[in-house]
């Protein structure tokens, strides 16, 4: 299995690149990742992901892309959801220019939290221009998993 399941919810396509961006990142460091559509993964299917990373654009006034809508409104009605088992991050892509900046990738942190799912490391909301943030927050990433493989 997969050490860590980039899933991605994108509208053109901009998170989808970066999804598998990190990929390719992830893999020159000896980490193994498996990149996913949202809108082609049940989301039940969490109960089986173990390491998540979501990297997913914000739409409309602060909601999810199309493809991430079924994963959002999942995580928002399952009361009963128990996230324990799952390790997870996420990274928003947005604009400041939206007074919801990156509000989708804030709603799937806070849901994941709420039902018991644990931060690797802390969500990053990108901008326009976030190789700046971006560069440090992967090398966290690689670290921690690196870290978990270990264990
Ligand atoms: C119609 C429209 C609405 C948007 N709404 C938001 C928003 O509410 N908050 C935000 O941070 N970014 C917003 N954005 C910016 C996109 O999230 C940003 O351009 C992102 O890079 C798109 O990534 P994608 O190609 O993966 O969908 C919006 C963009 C468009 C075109």
């Amino acid at each position: 299995m997969a050490l860590l399941h980039i899933l991605f919810g994108s509208q053109t396509g901009n998170a989808q690149n970066l999804a598998h961006q990190i990929s390719q990142e992830l893999d020159q460091s000896g980490i193994e990742s498996l990149v996913m559509d949202m809108g082609e993964v049940d989301p039940e299917s969490i109960h089986h992901f173990k390491n998540i990373l979501i990297v997913t654009s914000t739409y409309g006034d602060g909601e999810a892309p199309d493809n991430a809508s079924d994963w959002m409104s999942y995580l928002k009605f399952a009361d009963e959801l128990n996230l324990s088992h799952l390790n997870y991050s996420v990274l928003g892509l947005g604009d400041t220019y939206y007074p919801f900046f990156c509000q989708c990738g804030k709603d799937f942190d806070h849901y994941l939290s709420k039902h018991g799912g644990h931060s690797l490391v802390p969500r990053i909301d990108c901008d326009l221009y976030y190789e700046e943030q971006y560069g440090p927050w992967l090398n966290e990433l690689i670290k921690v998993l690196k870290d978990r493989s270990r264990e």
